[in-house]
């Protein structure tokens, strides 16, 4: 089994993701309690994508997190780097425009998409910079960004269990119901060393983008960060 180090060698990330690709989903259910789901259409009503529109699901992995653009009528590109995840994707469903793509070196024209998210995934690249100034390019004018990604309870109590339960519970858990129990070890490891809310936000503006502001969700176990690109 590839485990990522938190240096996040591209090659280790995306064979990682290619051995967890058959369970991925499935895991993510059990691991987050149900949770996934609600974050999920909470990033949907915040990209707030408009029939018509041109939205990138970025690191989408199975494509599962570009379901919701697709039901609101936009037009939806998954893109990510793992093939084994694509081709998860593709079995399940068929009709979607699956792209691989390097999110530091994105495969699209400048100002294409309406709209570009990526949920659970920019923990995972390498140059955090890289994508964000990636993300601008492709994205137009007056556009939009959500990021979705764990971040860190804001209540300290809270904050506390909550290292309790990553730490301790996510790799029992993980070898319980994941073929890839080290790729969880791997998860946890990268939520510790994920910059806080307010650090994520000053990337984002470091990197061009305006109006920037985030949401906690569940307590901020998860922080939904939004951008504008500048109007030329
Ligand atoms: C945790 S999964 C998230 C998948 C999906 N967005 C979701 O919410 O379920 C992270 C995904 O990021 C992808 N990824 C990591 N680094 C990437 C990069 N540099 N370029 C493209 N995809 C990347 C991985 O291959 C993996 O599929």
């Amino acid at each position: 089994m590839t485990r990522a180090s938190l240096d996040k060698q591209p090659h280790e990330v995306a064979a990682m993701f290619d051995d967890v690709a058959a369970k991925y989903d499935l895991t993510n259910d059990v691991l987050s309690l149900g949770q996934a789901r609600l974050w999920r259409k909470a990033v949907a009503r915040a990209v707030d994508a408009r029939p018509g529109e041109k939205v990138l699901d970025l690191a989408a992995g199975t494509g599962t997190s570009s379901l919701p653009f697709t039901m609101a009528g936009a037009y939806v590109v998954p893109c990510d780097f793992s093939v084994g995840m694509l081709r998860e994707g593709k079995k399940r469903n068929p009709w979607m425009p699956l792209t691989a793509g390097d999110a530091t070196r994105l495969p699209f024209a400048d100002g294409v998409f309406d709209a570009v998210t990526i949920s659970f995934g920019l923990r995972n690249v390498q140059d955090t910079g890289a994508a964000l100034r990636e993300m601008l390019r492709v994205t137009r004018p007056g556009g939009r960004v959500v990021i979705c990604e764990f971040s860190t309870p804001t209540w300290a109590p809270f904050r506390t269990v909550y290292s309790e339960y990553l730490m301790r519970a996510l790799p029992p858990v993980a070898r319980a119901v994941s073929s890839s129990p080290d790729a969880y070890v791997y998860l946890a490891e990268s939520i510790r060393a994920w910059p806080r809310q307010p650090e994520l936000a000053a990337l984002l503006q470091e990197a061009g983008w305006s109006k920037v502001a985030w949401r906690d969700l569940t307590g901020g176990v998860v922080a939904l960060h939004r951008g504008t690109k500048p109007s030329e």
